[in-house]
């Protein structure tokens, strides 16, 4: 999703911007544009529809200089990606950028226009530079302006302000959308993430929902949301910025497929003892909230949430607790009747996602006994607005396609189902001592799965010429089934279902001919033998079998149907392992369908906003 990178220097900052740029590429964008104070003292800019590296040449075509400067990755919401719609929007000599999504912009571009203001965009954004101008007529302080604008704005927003009357600054908003400042010496920066940024510094102060920063070279200065003066504390890095360059591998999405036994076992480092789960991995307090958990309410979108349906049947075989699963954008504005003594889970990755907040806000007002937080970013929304969290220890996630993070989920929530088992004593004797050992096992069986890249290559020449797919499971691979299929067709543009697969007789069976592959995964469990009689019924209608089916399935290649041999895992982990050929499987379509696989079109790495 945009991106927002700013800077006030002593020194030229147009590099520092586009690198910020380029750092931020992660999150999606169709177009990207800088304003510079230039040292001739004007306001300029240079806008893009595109990539970075096309507003980078643009750049060094017509290059500008300056110490005083604004930039942005859009994600078109309002308005087509081109240059006209591109950040920064200028209005008089202000220049904004903006993360978000302004609610009320229609009233105030009606007001603004009855005021003469002349619009040039079709974005909201535009609407916060007018307001802006216009407070800033009346007001004659930028920061003040500010503060007097973002009490009309209705929406979300991370705003990045410049003014060529006033560039002594930076003046920054945050609601919903998040904001960081990057500290230096005699200079300080503003992003969106403070990746942007770790090449300029390695401290930073993260705004909180409803703050104002004036950022001068020497000094920050920040307001609350009730406009008090704060002290917001600063955080530095020491771990060295995280390598965000691909090694060996092609594209960032193969090398985090490939980091997956790693940060599996980072993620379960210090919370494991001999045969239990550590529960005060949760925190604190986790044990004696456990303690009074009779249900379980999950909550997260796209990925996350079907490692959250995965969950679900953990929580109610093993530990016995009824849960529910939803998709964050429908949980928020549903009127939801809360059981006694539910436990409100939240899954993301970044834990900026706007629904997942979203959903988490309102579920404090509905008597939730508690949230968790099973997350990715320590330093994120998700986190600070939870009482209870597990980071999962996936690194940094690059590739848009959710790989390593969806695996390092379903390892935290079988620590949390094992911990809440544990203290509610309701998990079977000896199942924890022995998942425990599973678990350990867990990376290596991993590195197995893994090793089978270059058959999975091959099975993925199947599916180059093809436009649709199926994807069966069933019980906890029915929602492997259903992220193998989102993974396809995010970065393939294949379009590809998944269905339980005793749903298939029910309808989509019809769909099924030889210009459908049908691609299940098939761990050897008690619904081994219902799901052979399912394929059985895909082979008789002519369509072409993909298996994923363990060692010890008894499933062998014949006409029309392809079995790749997974090593055996006890079935509690299989949902782990079987989503690695999957993974794997939608990758190399891709490379052959040669499209954008880190990239993919019309995607953001991370959705904060509705
Ligand atoms: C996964 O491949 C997607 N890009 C997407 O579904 C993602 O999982 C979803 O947007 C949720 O993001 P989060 O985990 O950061 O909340």
């Amino acid at each position: 999703m945009c991106g927002i990178v700013g800077a006030v220097a002593e020194r030229n900052i147009t590099a520092i911007l586009l690198e910020g740029l380029k750092r931020l590429e992660y999150r999606g964008y169709d177009s990207a544009g800088v304003a510079i104070f230039t040292n001739g003292g004007t306001l300029e800019r240079t806008r893009r529809p595109g990539k970075v590296s096309e507003l980078e040449q643009a750049l060094e075509n017509e290059p500008l200089a300056g110490r005083l400067g604004i930039a942005h990755t859009r994600w078109a919401t309002h308005g087509a990606p081109c240059e006209r719609n591109a950040h920064p929007h200028f209005a008089g000599d202000l220049a904004v950028v903006h993360n978000g999504i302004i609610e009320n912009h229609e009233t105030l571009r009606a007001q603004l226009k009855d005021l003469g203001y002349v619009f040039t965009s079709d974005t909201d954004t535009e609407v916060i530079a007018h307001l802006l101008e216009h407070k800033l007529k009346e007001l004659g302080d930028l920061t003040v302006a500010l503060k007097a604008t973002v009490k009309e704005l209705h929406g979300a927003y991370g705003l990045a302000v410049i003014s060529a009357q006033q560039p002594d600054r930076l003046v920054a908003a945050r609601s919903g959308s998040p904001l960081v400042i990057g500290l230096g010496m005699g200079e300080n920066f503003l992003a969106s993430d403070q990746l942007a940024l770790r090449q300029v510094t390695d401290r930073f102060v993260y705004l909180e929902e409803g703050d104002i920063a004036e950022i001068r070279r020497e000094s920050v200065q920040i307001w609350d949301v009730d406009g008090q003066a704060v002290e917001r504390e600063s955080v530095q890095y020491r771990d060295g910025a995280e390598a965000a360059d691909k090694g060996e591998f092609r594209h960032y999405m193969l090398k985090e497929i490939h980091e997956q036994p790693a940060v599996v076992q980072r993620t379960l480092e210090g919370r494991l003892s001999q045969n239990q789960v550590l529960v005060q991995a949760f925190g604190p307090q986790a044990a004696e909230l456990f303690a009074k958990v009779r249900n379980v309410q999950i909550v997260a979108c796209g990925t996350s949430y079907h490692a959250g349906m995965v969950a679900r049947y953990w929580l109610e075989e093993l530990a016995g607790i009824p849960c529910q699963v939803e998709v964050a954008s429908e949980f928020r504005y549903r009127k939801v009747v809360v059981q006694a003594d539910t436990l409100f889970v939240t899954i993301s990755q970044s834990g900026e996602t706007a629904d997942t907040l979203a959903a988490l806000r309102n579920a404090k007002e509905l008597g939730y006994l508690a949230s968790l937080a099973i997350c990715n970013v320590g330093i994120s929304s998700l986190v600070r607005e939870s009482d209870l969290t597990l980071l999962t220890q996936a690194g940094r996630e690059i590739g848009v396609a959710s790989t390593k993070a969806f695996t390092t989920q379903l390892v935290g929530l079988l620590l949390l189902t094992l911990s809440l088992g544990q203290v509610r004593g309701t998990l079977a004797s000896g199942v924890e001592a022995t998942l425990v050992e599973e678990l350990r096992r867990l990376p290596s069986r991993l590195g197995e799965a893994l090793a089978m890249d270059s058959t999975v290559e091959k099975i993925a020449e199947l599916f180059a010429e093809k436009n649709h797919t199926l994807f069966l499971g069933r019980g906890a691979q029915f929602p492997v089934a259903m992220e193998g299929a989102l993974k396809l067709k995010e970065i393939s543009y294949i379009h590809a279902e998944a269905y339980p697969a005793g749903e298939l007789k029910h309808g989509p069976l019809a769909l099924v001919d030889n210009d459908m592959p049908v691609v299940t995964v098939a761990p050897n469990n008690e619904l081994l033998e219902k799901l052979k009689s399912n394929l059985q019924e895909v082979r008789a209608r002519g369509g072409e079998l993909i298996v994923f089916a363990d060692e010890q399935a008894g499933m062998t290649n014949g006409e029309g149907t392809h079995v790749v041999q997974m090593p055996h895992i006890h079935d509690i982990l299989s949902p782990i392992l079987y989503t690695i050929p999957l993974q794997l499987l939608s990758y190399y379509v891709a490379v052959l369908k040669g499209t954008d696989v880190d990239q993919p079109r019309n995607l953001a790495k991370s959705v904060t906003v509705e």
